[in-house]
């Protein structure tokens, strides 16, 4: 059976991270996959999870099954943190939510709800968006749709494109993908104003947005980074909001995440909550324990959690600061360009603004990795490497 299958190029994130892992060059520098590195280029693990770790190495009873909805504690903190814990969906308990593999997980099962209600909605993506948007959702059977969002020649959102076109072009019951905060690939995210525009215009036409929050907290803060979550959720009466906590806990290969589903009623969400059950049986069973028990001891720790907000601070600072620095180093070995909207930008990601061919220069002849499209990971930049890389895309432009 297998004679007819081609071999298909890998995703060009994962494929990026095989080549740098294979490259000699002793001067290579990593600014390609999403994860958060320290001044000396490691991704280490929190203290406030190792800590996590000893105390569940220590009280673990059980490896027996957790069963369907995941770790109850984690589910609970994790509504709350991304809500608030005195928000109104909660109190109404309109809120049905899963513990998944990752962010990914949430959103593939997300996808498999949305195609189970309406076999082939359509969904609405920002262009452009994370690479993997495209396949977690269209292979689960929606029809996908671009709306406008990134100005590269300015550098800004595209903000009047994006409501004209939803305004003008999606239908009630399509559903809206839109990133919570720190934009992957842009950086650029709507600020309160237009999250509160974006709102109505999900309630007056009936639009259903789908949050995807992966990098809370490395905006401009755990708190200020809800902004979309919350204000959706005060003005729509349905909405998706899939949850990684891979980077802000840098859980990333213990795959944690949480789908909240928010409904119109208490007993939609508890219709919501066995769907979701009975999608996840049919695909992983049971989730996976560790993750979700490391996030449940730090966030039920006022201790922990004060250690974690703290780790999470630092992250956020350094990226910022490595923001600040890039530009500064750039603009003063790019004669004639300026860099300054990385600053404006939030999160890891930041386009560069150079061509494919640029890209492919810089990483042939430099050894300097980011994805095609000009995409940047800030965190892979320090001390070290800044001069290499300013004075490297300097001579590619
Ligand atoms: C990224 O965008 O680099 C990360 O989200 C990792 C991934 O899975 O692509």
């Amino acid at each position: 059976m297998f004679e007819q299958l081609n071999i298909i190029p890998q995703d060009p994130i994962l494929s990026l991270m095989m080549e740098f892992q294979n490259d000699s060059n002793p001067n290579k520098v990593d600014l390609g996959v999403g994860v958060y590195k320290t001044p000396t280029g490691e991704t280490p693990v929190l203290t406030s999870v190792k800590t996590a770790e000893e105390y569940r190495w220590r009280n673990e009873a059980t490896k027996s099954y957790i069963g369907g909805p995941g770790n109850a504690d984690f589910n609970r903190l994790m509504r709350e943190l991304a809500l608030g814990k005195d928000h109104t969906v909660l109190a109404e308990q309109r809120v049905a939510s899963i513990q998944a593999p990752g962010g990914c997980g949430s959103l593939r099962l997300g996808a498999e709800l949305i195609n189970r209600v309406k076999p082939g909605n359509k969904i609405w993506m920002s262009n452009p968006t994370w690479a993997n948007h495209v396949p977690l959702f269209g292979e689960a059977g929606l029809e996908i749709a671009e709306y406008p969002y990134y100005d590269r020649e300015n550098c800004s959102v595209r903000f009047a494109e994006m409501c004209q076109t939803l305004e003008q072009e999606a239908q009630a019951g399509d559903i809206v993908l839109l990133h919570a905060c720190c934009h992957n690939p842009c950086g650029a995210d709507l600020n309160a104003e237009q999250w509160q525009t974006m709102a109505e215009l999900c309630k007056n036409k009936g639009l259903v947005p789908f949050l995807d929050m992966a990098y809370q907290g490395f905006g401009s803060g755990l708190v200020e980074d809800t902004i979309g979550v919350r204000t959706m959720a005060d003005t729509v009466e349905e909405m998706f909001v899939a949850i990684s906590c891979s980077k802000n806990f840098g859980l990333y290969r213990e795959r944690i995440g949480l789908l909240m589903v928010i409904a119109k009623d208490s007993h939609a969400a508890d219709a919501v909550s066995s769907q979701l059950i009975n999608l996840a049986r049919g695909i992983w069973s049971m989730p996976p324990a560790h993750g979700a028990a490391l996030v449940a001891t730090i966030l039920g720790s006022d201790e922990l959690t004060t250690q974690w907000e703290a780790e999470v601070k630092e992250m956020r600072d350094r990226i910022n600061g490595l923001r600040s620095q890039a530009v500064s180093k750039l603009n003063a070995a790019c004669h004639g360009v300026d860099f300054s909207f990385i600053e404006k930008e939030f999160g890891m990601f930041s386009f560069l603004g150079i061509s494919p061919e640029q890209v492919a220069k810089l990483k042939a002849e430099y050894g300097i990795y980011m994805v095609s499209s000009s995409r940047i990971n800030v965190a892979g930049l320090n001390d070290s490497n800044l001069d290499y890389f300013a004075d490297s895309v300097a001579k590619v432009l």
